[in-house]
């Protein structure tokens, strides 16, 4: 059994994602764990089982609003120098960033994050996933775990034999299943907002709209905006995902590459790939007046938020209108019901007006704003 301890760790925009590699912590884990005063995180358990190899960080940021929910990463933090400290840094701030992003979603949850250490291809074994079943399961219900980069839905079927506080499981197994057709719907509510506050309608009719990425999330983005009217460009490394887009709408126009997209003329770019998509090389030449997409950590360091802000660019918060995925599986936990989460995941439209109402009236980003708008609703507590 692992080791339960406070701790802190410092503010990240992001709500999801390596943050470890994008954004460098000055501080060490072992000093930011002690470190108070920036909220502080409630638990951290670190667990080992010998037997199956499983080396993991469970960490809880906040269970203000409920059990902490979020996902387990799987990951080789192999080209770290220390990889158990990026591990453990990597859990601190993602699981922070999960309060963020469930207060916003409307959720009764906190924030919570797991990291496995270790390439998934090579230790992911059926007992190591039990083990680690047992250890989230040992925390009686405070944490609450699902997919996250390296783990499956499979996966989560294998963690819930042994532990009744894990969601995003298949069907079969009385799961909700792929979350991504939540999250395209929820991305394009936000995007309804960003228009609404950009030009007067919540309409994408008759928008340019570029999407970077047209994978799960992305492909399903794109059949909303044709059924709303949007004329769609589209773009990835993978021709094979771009072909399936072509095939089925033959309107939709394909660019070579992200950088051609962003040149473009666009009046909205949908990054719906990786990471870090806003930098200090796209913001100067984005020709798009909203940026509004599905992937996480899409400001590539603390400062770009301002920088979309100065070129008068909307910036629809990442983790604001990507929530359509932890929406439906929070819903998996009540018995799904397709409808009622949907229902859930449409509020992203009036969530996402309401952080650009906050933007203007103190006169700060809309990222800085969705991080006060969080934190309000976390000060509340349950029900706030
Ligand atoms: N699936 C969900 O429910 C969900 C929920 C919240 C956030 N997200 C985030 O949304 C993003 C997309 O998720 P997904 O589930 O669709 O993933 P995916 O892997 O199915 O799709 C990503 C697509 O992006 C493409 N891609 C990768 N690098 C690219 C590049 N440099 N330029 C253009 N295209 C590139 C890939 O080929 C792939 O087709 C990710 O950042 C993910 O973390 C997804």
């Amino acid at each position: 059994m692992g080791v339960t301890t406070v701790t802190d760790v410092r503010h990240t925009v992001s709500a999801d994602g390596p943050t470890e590699s994008r954004v460098p912590n000055p501080l060490s884990p072992l000093s930011t764990l002690f470190r108070s005063d920036l909220g502080g995180h409630e638990q951290v358990l670190l667990c080992q089982d010998r037997e199956s190899g499983l080396k993991a960080v469970i960490a809880l940021h906040s269970t203000a609003l409920g059990p902490a929910l979020g996902g387990t990463r799987f990951h080789a933090y192999a080209s770290e120098e220390h990889p158990e400290e990026a591990a453990l840094l990597d859990a601190l701030n993602l699981a922070r960033g999960m309060s963020y992003k469930n207060a916003l979603a409307g959720l009764d949850h906190g924030g919570g994050k797991a990291v496995i250490l270790g390439d998934p291809e090579e230790i992911k074994t059926e007992k190591l996933l039990l083990a680690y079943g047992r250890f989230v399961a040992s925390l009686g219900g405070r944490y609450v775990t699902a997919c996250d980069v390296g783990t499956y839905v499979a996966d989560m079927d294998v963690v819930a034999r042994e532990c009744p506080w894990t969601t995003g499981r298949s069907p079969e197994h009385g799961g909700a299943g792929d979350s991504s057709v939540l999250t395209a719907f929820g991305v394009f509510q936000g995007m309804r907002a960003s228009a609404q506050a950009s030009w007067g309608a919540p309409t994408l009719r008759g928008r340019r709209v570029g999407i970077a990425g047209v994978g799960k999330v992305g492909h399903h983005l794109v059949e909303h905006l044709l059924e709303d009217g949007a004329e769609v460009v589209v773009t990835d490394v993978r021709a094979e995902s771009v072909d399936r887009v072509l095939a089925r709408h033959p309107r939709v126009q394909a660019v070579r590459d992200t950088e051609a997209l962003i040149r473009a003329d666009l009046d909205v770019y949908a990054p719906c790939a990786l990471g870090g998509a806003l930098d200090d090389a796209t913001v100067p030449v984005l020709t798009a007046k909203v940026v509004c997409g599905a992937a996480n950590n899409q400001l590539a360091h603390p400062g770009v938020e301002k920088d979309l802000d100065g070129r008068g660019i909307l910036y629809a918060p990442d983790y604001v209108v990507n929530a359509g995925g932890v929406i439906q599986v929070a819903d998996e936990l009540h018995g799904f019901d397709f409808d009622r989460a949907k229902a859930k995941a449409a509020k992203i439209y009036d969530t996402t007006l309401a952080i650009f109402d906050r933007a203007r009236t103190d006169g700060i980003p809309p990222a800085a704003a969705a991080d006060r708008l969080a934190e309000h609703r976390m000060a509340e507590g349950h029900g706030g």
